[in-house]
């Protein structure tokens, strides 16, 4: 007799998944190496987090206090809470070298149900997180070609929500007697925003244009193969390692020590939520994971890849935070980022009348998020193939292109779904939900470790995190210590997510998974 409780914990085991991965029609081409694998986890690190969240992290905004210039320390926490997470990663990868991140190993780990629940939370990270990144690069490529004389109509360049959100405000502080000419810059940009977009039934059409388009683009290439994709990326994260050592140079030069004092103008209180917004700078390292099956050899590339990401991108934020909060006054800071569309580090330059600066800044920070785009886009597709390879979503989501090899039926889903809710949505929002999804698979990742030691004893490592539980069980607090940083409303939309995603594994995936007792039995 079946157990159905039993059944919801039912495992993969390790070794049936290593066989499917060499299943004709499942297979996807080996083409990465390590040094690839490097700049990868650097490809979709560096990105909307350095060039953008980096803002409200130090100054703050409504709903949180700011970090100020001990914006330094919220990184290196960050850092130390990633760095727990990173080894254990890398332990898992160099063990379950199989496409899929932490979905895969909690399928071998923790059971079905909450491999599940981490497939679904994931989309948090890679999906949400693509939106957001999308969202942030339309803001920069939007003020490039501003810089460069080229205007596109104002509500096809903002998000619906912000845009009302503005709008509405605007609209009463004029009729409060407030000029228009007087409005702060943001909000000026959502009345004309509403002003000139077309009305349909009543109804105003604002989308964010720009980051739909970009999503499409991206998702083309994907389609087409990994391999030119790699090729792709590697030039770009070339691009964006120079220019953040170009800010790093440059802005060195004119950092004002008194800008440092007072260090953290909102305590520890500042610390805290600048570290748990600033955590989307990290993102990324475990992405890395993702490709294992398309590594040549991954057991040992892994822990080279997702471990080598982290520390370099880390060293380089320290410097960037070091820099950006010397140049720039504290209030000055507060005061743009309340009023302003403003790009910090592009700010922070132009503050300090180096406009030719900021405007390179602009450019690099348009092209590092191409790179972070393409690696959340390609991770989402890779952990959906790897579902739907399990039966637990449609089989559709595993085909594999005949003359590319890459999984395009996932990939083009999950470019459509990316690039319609990139045009309507508000990036902070999407910023918080994004970590408090992948804190979360983080802290599952970390149990995993600790798990598949005491059942898997036995098996082959190519690399351990050192002290025995110790590593993991402080990745664990730091997460949760992370999470308590974001707002309530992301914790309610957190819970509300992972129920929907449990309705659709009880209705479907459940009894289609490859593992129900009447699959096994075909
Ligand atoms: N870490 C990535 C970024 O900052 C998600 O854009």
């Amino acid at each position: 007799m079946d157990k159905p409780g039993r059944q919801l914990f039912r495992l993969k085991s390790l070794a049936s998944m290593m066989l499917e991965t060499h299943e004709e029609g499942h297979r996807l081409k080996k083409a990465l190496g390590p040094l690839e694998l490097v700049l990868f986890g650097i490809g979709v690190i560096i990105g909307a987090g350095i060039f953008a969240t980096v803002g409200t992290a130090a100054a703050g905004d409504a709903a949180r206090p700011g970090a100020g210039p001990a914006l330094i320390v919220s990184f290196a926490i960050t850092a130390v809470a990633c760095g727990f997470a990173a080894l254990c990663y890398a332990e898992l990868a160099s063990l379950v070298p199989i496409s899929g991140s932490a979905y895969t190993y909690s399928y071998a780990t923790f059971g079905e149900l909450i491999a599940w629940i981490i497939g679904w939370d994931l989309m948090l990270e890679y999906c949400v997180g693509a939106i957001a990144v999308s969202i942030s690069w339309s803001g920069y490529f939007n003020g490039f070609l501003h810089s460069v004389g080229i205007n596109l109509p104002v509500w096809a360049t903002v998000d619906y929500r912000t845009a009302m959100q503005g709008f509405t405000k605007a609209a009463a502080m004029i009729a409060a007697g407030t000029p228009v000419a007087a409005l702060a810059p943001n909000l000026r940009h959502a009345f004309d925003a509403y002003n000139a977009a077309p009305h349909f039934f009543g109804i105003a059409f604002i989308c964010n244009l720009p980051a739909s388009i970009v999503v499409l683009l991206l998702t083309t290439l994907l389609v087409r193969g990994i391999k030119e994709s790699s090729a792709f990326n590697i030039i770009i994260v070339v691009i964006k390692l120079l220019v953040i050592a170009f800010f790093i140079f440059v802005g060195g030069h004119y950092i004002k020590p008194g800008n440092w004092v007072p260090f953290a103008p909102n305590g520890f209180a500042g610390i805290k939520a600048g570290a748990a917004i600033v955590f989307f700078a990290y993102i990324g390292f475990d992405v890395v994971s993702t490709m294992a099956e398309e590594t040549r050899n991954p057991k040992r590339d892994m822990p080279i890849g997702i471990i080598g990401s982290l520390v370099v991108s880390t060293i380089l934020y320290m410097l960037v935070a070091a820099v950006f909060t010397g140049i720039i006054p504290f209030p000055a800071l507060k005061e743009a980022m309340a009023t302003q569309k403003a790009e910090p580090l592009a700010y922070a330059l132009e503050s300090i009348h180096l406009g030719w600066a900021a405007m390179i800044v602009a450019v690099g920070a348009v092209a590092a998020q191409l790179a972070v785009l393409l690696a959340l886009l390609l991770g989402q597709s890779r952990i959906f193939f790897s579902m739907s390879r399990d039966g637990l979503l449609p089989k559709v989501f595993s085909k594999v292109h005949k003359k590319f090899r890459t999984p395009y039926v996932t990939t083009i889903a999950v470019g459509a779904l990316v690039a319609f809710v990139a045009a309507f949505t508000n990036i902070d929002e999407m910023v918080d939900l994004t970590n408090i999804g992948t804190l979360f698979a983080f802290i599952l990742v970390c149990f995993g470790v600790i798990i598949l030691r005491v059942k898997e004893p036995e098996r082959h490592r190519t690399f351990r995190v050192p002290f025995g539980p110790v590593l993991p069980l402080m990745g664990v607090a730091s997460c949760i210590f992370l999470m308590t940083g974001l707002p309530a409303i992301t914790w309610i939309r957190f819970v509300a997510w992972l129920f929907i995603g449990l309705i659709i594994y009880f209705t479907y995936g459940y009894t289609h998974s490859l593992l129900h007792p009447k699959n096994i039995k075909k």
